[in-house]
């Protein structure tokens, strides 16, 4: 605590220059992805700002990166009138229709030719954020077109939204722009929700729109909304074309789409079209259309709009991929945490560049929802969608003597332990510690790239050996290589694949803490709270000893987490299961963050090309836990690129600019790399 005495006379210039640093770094991060410093240092620049500010309230301003968080609750969000109305854009599904809204526009130039830009229809919540003297100061959503509601608290904790803009170009303005969410961040949540047996949401957009009504801001900092800007306002400066505008917003501090394209014709804005209806599906985020302005503000002011839609734009929308297939059976899938799923089993049908044979259905209420039977002819559908589904059913075509469908009771497995429904949870477990399909899931996991990463132990050989008898619990893992001969005998095992997994298995014993925690599927403990937890824990015996307040103490720890780990810990086959894991020399503590090494504080490094002895991650790993910063792009800010074989265009960006490039042997020299015998 500080006295009087000791408060610093004028923390001001201090804090002035942390909040400059950082909303630098935030933008680097989030909208350039080129991040300069590593997180541990953006960490302790945003403590040391929260540190100021706690310190000295009246220092307080909304454009402070602190703000980000999120805070108190609000009633009720406050109604704002839009200066210039939210428009909404007309549809168009083919070239005819396109070719219509060219004449239309033609004829409105009267004979002077427009220039078109084609950019991405962004499949999120439409927003308004208006700036005063450089700060935002208003976040909108669209209500009406006329008066949406004030979500400024949401608004700020999006991250790649500047509270302040860059430079002095422009300081008044209104900004409008797409927000929306990563098909990963999505599925992340989804994922978790349904493990929890909360509400899943159908698509991102619902999602967000749900995250942006949330009246708590502290909940939706933690949903990692993004923010794409397409449209500006100011009288700062001279405005003259749509295409310089976004330019402009994104010399101002703003993420814009990578895909714009000034088109001179109906031909050039259609083989846009057709170019993304194919890539839409590699995007990390949905898109449902494409939308295609004039470019010349001019020419917009000219064909002005008609009821709430421009005339000198369109929508052009891409139809959602559907098939009609049959429903073959439904069958249950057993979850590493005991879940148990509906699957759909489908017959094998082509649908928008794969062949979809299983769809999830979720549990007994999205069966139900739909009335599906075994053996109905239904429809799947890939919207730009994350995952096909199933979304119809065609009951002209049911057979009369379909039966609605209902969940059994009992697990799939041989063993057939009962079933369980939690209060409240729409989901059904398996709680049958010795159930061979749960045991094959647990050990996929803890097999897995991003747990213990173990090579040459794939799904195939898992089910094998639980087949053989090799494979009865996680420990049992470390045992196979005592069992060359038995593995041997087995269907398409060779010395050398056997080797290789030995290999793998012993390398895996390297792992760090927060990966065996991870690697363990407790339920609710994925990576990122493995890492929190082993932060604040940093050896087993605390983790097995500790209640559940105590876990409930640890910031981003909820109720649901720590009464999960409590029972995990409690459960005395997982006990014995961790002293086996402990016995072989798998890693059950952390390293004090104070003990870890900082030999590449302030260092970049780029990997490139394929490395050998090392994984990419295990390398960028490396960094991290020695203080560095690994980043995925290469820039003038960068250290070292270390080029592995075939190595492409990053070398030769690093070539250009300048920056060092060695080799994969020079790094792990660098950082002192001792294999794992
Ligand atoms: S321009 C007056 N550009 O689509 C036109 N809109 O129905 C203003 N959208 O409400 C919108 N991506 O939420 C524009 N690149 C883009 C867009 C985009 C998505 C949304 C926006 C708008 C809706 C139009």
């Amino acid at each position: 605590m500080q006295s009087l005495f000791d408060q610093p006379t004028n923390a001001s210039p201090r804090i002035d220059e942390l909040r400059r640093q950082i909303l630098r770094h935030d933008h680097l991060y989030y909208v350039e992805a080129q991040p300069e410093i590593s997180d541990r240092d953006y960490d302790k620049l945003l403590e040391e700002l929260q540190d100021l500010e706690r310190q000295n309230p009246d220092l307080v301003t909304p454009d402070s990166p602190t703000q980000r968080v999120g805070g108190a609750p609000v009633g009720q969000f406050a109604a704002v009138s839009h200066s210039v109305p939210m428009l909404s854009l007309a549809n168009t599904y083919s070239r005819e229709e396109v070719e219509d809204f060219d004449r239309r526009v033609r004829e409105a130039l009267e004979g002077a030719a427009p220039t078109y830009v084609c950019e991405l229809k962004y499949d999120g919540v439409a927003m308004s954020l208006t700036y005063s003297n450089g700060v935002l100061a208003l976040g909108a959503t669209r209500g009406d077109g006329q008066t949406g509601d004030d979500v400024t608290a949401n608004v700020r904790t999006i991250r790649s939204i500047p509270l302040r803009l860059h430079g002095s170009l422009i300081a008044n303005c209104t900004v409008r722009g797409e927000v929306y969410m990563l098909n990963e961040t999505f599925m992340k949540i989804n994922e978790t929700a349904e493990a929890q047996g909360d509400k899943t949401f159908a698509n991102p957009r619902n999602l967000t729109a749900g995250t942006l009504k949330q009246k708590d801001s502290r909940h939706v900092a933690k949903r990692q909304l993004e923010f794409i800007a397409y449209w500006l306002d100011t009288r700062d400066t001279d405005l003259v074309r749509h295409s310089t505008n976004v330019e402009l917003l994104h010399t101002i501090g703003f993420p814009t789409s990578p895909a714009v394209r000034r088109c001179g014709s109906v031909d050039e804005v259609m083989k846009f079209i057709a170019e993304w209806d194919e890539k839409r599906f590699d995007l990390p985020f949905q898109i449902d259309g494409i939308v295609i302005k004039v470019d010349s503000l001019r020419h917009q002011d000219e064909l002005g709009f008609i009821a709430r839609s421009p005339r000198w734009a369109i929508a052009y929308k891409y139809e959602a991929r559907k098939a009609e297939t049959v429903l073959e059976d439904i069958t249950l899938q057993v979850g590493r945490t005991g879940v148990v799923t509906p699957v759909a089993e489908l017959r094998p049908t082509a649908l928008a560049g794969s062949t979809i044979s299983r769809a999830t259905l979720h549990n007994q209420d999205y069966i139900d929802e739909l009335d599906l039977r075994i053996g109905d002819a239904v429809v799947i559908e890939k919207g730009g969608d994350v995952i096909p589904k199933v979304s119809g059913v065609v009951v002209a075509k049911r057979r009369a003597d379909a039966a609605p469908w209902h969940m059994p009771h009992v697990c799939p497995c041989p063993r057939a332990s009962a079933l369980h429904r939690p209060e409240g949870e729409a989901n059904w477990y398996c709680n049958d510690s010795l159930c061979p399909w749960q045991l094959r899931r647990r050990l996929e996991h803890f097999a897995s790239r991003d747990a213990m990463d173990i090579d040459g132990l794939g799904e195939k050989a898992i089910a094998q050996f639980i087949d053989a008898g090799l494979l009865t619990c996680i420990s049992d893992i470390y045992r196979l290589p005592q069992r060359r001969e038995q593995v041997l005998e087995l269907d398409r095992w060779a010395p050398k694949s056997f080797d290789k997994m030995v290999r793998g298995i012993e390398a895996s014993k390297g792992q760090p803490f927060h990966r065996v925690i991870y690697a363990l599927g407790i339920r609710f403990v994925g990576e990122g709270v493995a890492k929190v937890l082993c932060k604040a824990m940093p050896s087993i015996d605390q983790l097995m000893k500790a209640h559940h307040e105590d876990l409930r103490k640890i910031p981003d720890i909820g109720d649901a987490i720590a009464a999960s780990v409590v029972a995990y810990m409690g459960e005395p086959d997982n006990a014995l299961e961790v002293q086996a894991l402990r016995d072989t020399g798998l890693c059950f503590v952390g390293e004090a963050p104070s003990e870890l090494s900082q030999n590449l504080a302030g260092i970049t490094f780029v990997f490139t090309g394929e490395l050998t002895t090392v994984t990419r991650k295990q390398a960028e790993e490396i960094v991290e836990a020695n203080g560095g910063k690994a980043s995925g792009s290469v820039s003038k800010k960068t250290s070292y690129v270390v080029a592995g074989a075939e190595a492409g265009s990053k070398l030769k960006k690093a070539q250009e600019l300048g920056v060092p490039v060695i080799t994969e042997a020079a790094f792990l020299e660098m950082v002192n790399y001792q294999p794992t015998s």
